[in-house]
């Protein structure tokens, strides 16, 4: 894959990202061993031992009753700030539903995190596709693309609140009046305020991230299909004067031979927990297979996609660490900034990939660089 100089930034290094396992069951439906646990003790353990190894980021997931297995899920905000609290590096984002909060009240928590964390604190704003999770609250479930036009309205919020004083906005959704949030955020040199990610696939999901995101995340996808969402995401960012970032999910299998890795794969795959991926994939219905171009998260995920269920296989993180570092690069050529990535036992394979993996990413990343005659600036 050449490199697109319009999508690609090759001055500065990749960041990397780990899934937190705040649910139960890891990061694939398999009734496969895994070492991976859900409990804070592993993952107080897991998010030092990702920060030393080179991450710069950790992403929780917002989940309120069983699905792809996950039959025990923490809460996501009090989780990412429990996490925030036993790191001094890591940044952490926090998974949050637009139709599960207000905008104001989140706004708040962020700052706070925020200001106990020395500037460390992030959110993933989600739309949401389990549609029993709104309904057994008692909350309203929108229809596919209104919800993006709630996510939008609320992401508005969240930036008004942050970064002015007396602020108002109304809306279809949310109506602030002339409101100052006391403290401001941190002032963090290169950040105007905590970062927006945004987690989305559809035609819809690339628009409003376009208009307001800081980042936009993807599960996983082959060259071809992320350079679509990178061209759908940059087409309305370009029309909003604005210039989002990218991240995209992997599942990373990285053994000495490329036979020993395939092999995992295969195990993972062939001891899917059966039920609880089909009831997934009849679940997800509610996210791109509904819209009405029939593009989006899940439209076109196979049974073995669905086993690691944010498509992680497809970006293809799998072999020797040579070639995973040699596939992160061709990604990085098209536009990627940084990879959000999951294993089976978390705490080896993230100590692993800091060690194996990393350091010949950054060494593929200056001969890239070097070629094109662009300086790689602060290699973290
Ligand atoms: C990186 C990433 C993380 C996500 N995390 C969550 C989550 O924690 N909880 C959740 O309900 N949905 C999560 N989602 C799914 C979104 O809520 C949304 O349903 C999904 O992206 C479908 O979007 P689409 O229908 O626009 O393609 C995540 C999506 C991505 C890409």
């Amino acid at each position: 894959m050449s490199t697109n100089p319009q999508t690609a930034d090759l001055a500065t290094p990749l960041k990397f990202a780990y899934w937190v396992p705040n649910v139960s069951g890891g990061l694939v439906v398999s009734t496969i061993e895994q070492r991976t646990s859900w409990d804070f003790e592993y993952n107080k353990k897991l998010a030092r031992i990702a920060e030393d190894a080179g991450f710069e980021y950790a992403l929780t997931q917002t989940r309120y009753a069983a699905s792809y297995g996950a039959d025990k899920q923490h809460e996501a905000t009090s989780f990412s700030l429990a996490l925030l609290g036993a790191t001094e590096k890591l940044n952490v984002i926090s998974a949050v539903h637009p139709g599960m909060w207000h905008p104001g009240v989140l706004a708040k928590f962020i700052i706070t995190a925020d200001h106990l964390s020395g500037g460390r604190a992030a959110v993933n704003i989600v739309s949401g596709w389990l549609k029993d999770e709104f309904i057994n609250f008692g909350l309203e479930w929108l229809e596919h693309d209104e919800r993006y036009v709630r996510t939008e309205e609320f992401i508005r919020v969240l930036r008004g609140l942050w970064t002015e004083q007396n602020y108002s906005q109304s809306g279809k959704y949310y109506n602030i009046k002339d409101f100052t949030l006391n403290p401001a955020p941190l002032d963090i040199p290169g950040r105007a305020h905590p970062e927006i990610f945004f987690g989305g696939n559809s035609t819809a999901a690339q628009a409003t991230a376009g208009r307001v995101a800081d980042w936009y995340f993807s599960n996983g996808k082959d060259l071809e299909g992320f350079k679509e969402n990178i061209a759908g995401v940059q087409a309305s960012a370009a029309a909003a004067g604005r210039k989002p970032r990218f991240g995209l999910n992997g599942f990373v299998i990285a053994r000495d031979t490329e036979k020993e890795a395939k092999e995992t794969l295969r195990e993972i795959v062939a001891k899917a927990h059966v039920p609880a991926v089909e009831g997934f994939r009849d679940a997800v219905q509610e996210a791109g297979p509904s819209t009405k171009d029939g593009k989006g998260m899940w439209a076109d995920s196979t049974f073995e996609d669905l086993v690691q269920y944010n498509d992680g296989f497809k970006t293809g993180l799998i072999g020797t660490p040579e070639q995973i570092a040699e596939r992160i690069v061709e990604y990085k050529k098209i536009g990627v900034n940084l990879f959000l990535t999951c294993y089976l036992h978390f705490q080896e394979e993230v100590e692993a990939f800091g060690r194996d993996v990393l350091p010949i990413v950054r060494e593929l990343e200056a001969d890239l660089a070097r070629k094109n005659d662009v300086e790689l600036v602060g290699v973290k």
